[in-house]
């Protein structure tokens, strides 16, 4: 069995929505069997996983002291992975957790408090010897500070090339037990949590040496894709499907046809503006007015 930790010291990064969502995306995508483990006392996976009517993946609810029998119970149950939600802050706690790992994976939203305290998280996992995975979480589409947070965050280790993004339909989805990916199936959201996963999945394989766990398909594209602008196709189909839930009003008729054609506008004004790059002929770069 292998075990992967959510684990940062920073509250509210997102160590509980990605725990739940890539375990969802693993059990889904045939990794084999799954199970959680919330070892935080604040019970946020529990709940999420107590009003889930799916049977997987499988759930245990361990405190520090059975977290070892739980673990052990785990893996003669024969669960392929275990993903582990961790508190914040009680760095004895999650150095303890961390111990098991055999990845740790740090959830960092791109905010200056964020990357201020990873430090504090990658200490603890260089102390096990354990290998750190980012992921840059909650980030707003086409922000410079998205780009800026990767360059800093690769500097104490590696950055997954899939960002999560920041979209109500991520909270929405978990008030009933669900995932974005079992709420609005093809939705930009879903999509970045299976090729999240399908990284992840890649890069455990290779870090336990056990080539069963390769997934079929490489994620040999996804650090080209990530630099490239968010796609927002289907927003507005998630913002219907995230209104069902949390009782948003959703633009209809009028409304929404001018909302699209305000965002293909915008959308175009933005191709409009983008720059790769300069020629050498380019005026402004030669100095010339
Ligand atoms: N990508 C996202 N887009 C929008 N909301 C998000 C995203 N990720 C997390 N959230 C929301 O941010 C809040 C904090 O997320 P979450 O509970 O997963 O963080 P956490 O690291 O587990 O927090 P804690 O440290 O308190 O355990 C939640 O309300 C969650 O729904
Ligand atoms: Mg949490």
């Amino acid at each position: 069995m292998y075990t992967i930790v959510a684990a940062s010291q920073k509250g509210g990064s997102g160590k509980t929505t990605l725990s739940g969502h890539l375990a969802v995306e693993a059990a889904r995508s045939g990794a084999g069997e799954i199970a959680l483990i919330d070892t935080d006392p604040q019970g946020s996976l529990a709940h999420w996983w107590n009003a889930r009517s799916a049977p997987v993946p499988h759930f245990v609810k361990a405190g520090l002291p059975d977290l070892e029998q739980a673990l052990e119970g785990l893996r003669l149950a024969g669960i392929k992975i275990a993903v582990i939600d961790t508190p914040p802050a009680i760095t004895q706690s999650i150095s303890r957790v961390v111990a098991h790992a055999d990845l740790v994976l740090v959830p960092t939203r791109p905010s200056p408090h964020d990357l201020r305290a990873v430090g504090a998280t990658v200490d603890i996992a260089e102390r096990h010897g354990k290998p750190v995975i980012f992921v840059i979480n909650a980030a707003t589409a086409r922000a410079r500070i998205t780009g800026e947070s990767a360059v800093a965050l690769s500097q104490h280790g590696t950055v997954a090339p899939v960002i999560i993004h920041h979209r109500v339909d991520f909270a929405a989805s978990m008030i009933d037990g669900r995932t974005v990916g079992e709420v609005v199936p093809g939705s930009a959201s879903a999509k970045e949590i299976s090729d999240l996963w399908l990284y992840i999945q890649d890069r455990l394989s290779r870090i336990v040496h056990d080539p069963a766990l390769l997934p079929e398909i490489k994620p040999g594209h996804l650090a080209i894709s990530s630099l490239l602008p968010s796609e927002d196709e289907g927003t507005l189909e998630i913002a219907a499907a995230v209104a069902a839930v949390v009782e948003i009003p959703v633009l209809e008729g009028p409304e929404r046809r001018a909302a699209l054609e305000r965002r293909v506008l915008l959308e175009a004004r933005a191709h409009e503006r983008r720059v790769f790059g300069r020629r050498a002929t380019d005026p402004v770069q030669w100095g010339i007015k």
